[in-house]
């Protein structure tokens, strides 16, 4: 069963089975059945951010429970609730069109709602820890719900609980946000986004405006998954110690450093344009002309083993040219 329409590289792999599932019923039973046969389980939400390098000999299941439930909780907030197989930027819309505020931010980014805890999405200075309430899971060992409250999910950046000690141990099946229904908390403090709303003319912005803000910085410069096959950043921004970035500093004068307390985090993109990769194809994988921290398959025809070499020419040149060891972000399967 080709896994081609399922990840937003548009890698072409088989997995042994498929199935797709819309209630916690199906998800069980199909969980079950894996077990009964012994087969290894791959979840897959909205694949936008896994790199699949081989074909899967087990079962994979497509997530795709739907549907969103929201109930007020005082006059200027009201609790959102939606299920893993809503799709992000959709959801983003939906909240957008009822008129409530904070997650106007995260527009247009690709992936569904199930996998928005996994790695605390975050985009032009908010992350989902910002609204996020808690979500409800499927305990895999005993296939008994659980819920995670904010506090118990461990947030990072790029980092939950569910890519550390809870890795592979749960498929979170719904998320709750709290969101804003008047005196909304607008967030234009990301340069990019003062500059577009300038540039649209807007001096006092509704979320509305913030939102198309975002949509116009990202559709400007990363690539549309849907034309060019791609999952977004695929490397985490280093965080490096202060003092090695002053010594950077010494050596590269113009290095892009965002301080916080003793460590600097640097962005990625900036290490491996200066290395030269920015826009460089090699055979069908490239970095992305206009933003050089995103690998796309160039050609629509790159295997997932030559999407992860060339991430590894990218970690090796930046580790020699400036000693930083770059990690992936997207999972690599
Ligand atoms: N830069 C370059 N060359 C490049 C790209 C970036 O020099 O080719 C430098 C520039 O100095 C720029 C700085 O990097 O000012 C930051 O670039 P940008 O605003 O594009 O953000 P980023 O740090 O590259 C992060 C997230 C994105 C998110 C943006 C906006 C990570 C790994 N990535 O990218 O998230 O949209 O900030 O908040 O933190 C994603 O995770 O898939 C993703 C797209």
């Amino acid at each position: 069963f080709s896994l081609k329409p399922y990840n937003t590289f548009g890698v072409d792999v088989n997995a042994k089975y498929f199935i797709e599932v819309y209630t916690i019923e199906e998800l069980k039973n199909a969980i079950n059945d894996s077990k009964d046969h012994d087969l290894p389980v791959l979840f897959l939400g909205g694949g936008s951010n896994i790199l699949l390098t081989k074909d899967f000999e087990g079962l994979a299941i497509k997530l795709s429970l739907k549907g969103i439930e929201q109930e007020d909780l005082n006059e200027n907030e009201v609790l959102v609730t939606a299920k893993a197989g809503e799709n992000w930027h959709e959801f983003v819309m939906y909240s957008l069109e009822k008129k409530y505020g904070g997650l106007e931010n995260l527009s247009l980014i690709p992936g569904n709602v199930g996998t928005s805890p996994m790695q605390n999405i975050g985009a032009y200075g908010t992350e989902i820890k910002d609204i996020f309430v808690g979500c409800t899971v499927l305990d895999l060992e005993n296939l008994e719900l659980k819920t995670f409250n904010l506090e118990q999910c461990h947030f990072g950046y790029r980092d939950s609980i569910f890519k550390q000690e809870g890795k592979g141990k749960y498929v979170i099946l719904e998320v709750s946000f709290k969101l804003t229904k008047k005196n909304h908390h607008i967030k234009t403090e990301y340069g990019a986004i003062k500059t577009e709303l300038d540039h649209l003319g807007i001096t006092n912005p509704t979320i509305q405006d913030v939102s198309k803000a975002v949509i116009n910085i990202r559709q400007s410069k990363l690539p549309d998954p849907k034309v060019t096959g791609n999952a977004g950043s695929f490397f985490k921004n280093p965080t490096i110690p202060l003092a090695q970035f002053e010594d950077l500093k010494q050596k590269f004068e113009h290095i892009p450093g965002f301080p916080n307390g003793d460590v600097v985090k640097v962005p990625a993109g900036w290490l491996i344009e200066q290395c030269g990769w920015k826009g460089k194809q090699i055979g069908n994988a490239a970095s992305h002309q206009l933003q050089a921290l995103v690998i796309v398959n160039a050609t629509g025809n790159a295997t997932g083993k030559e999407i992860y070499d060339f991430s590894t020419q990218i970690i090796n040149s930046v580790k020699e040219k400036f000693g930083i060891e770059l990690e992936r972000e997207v999972n690599i399967i």
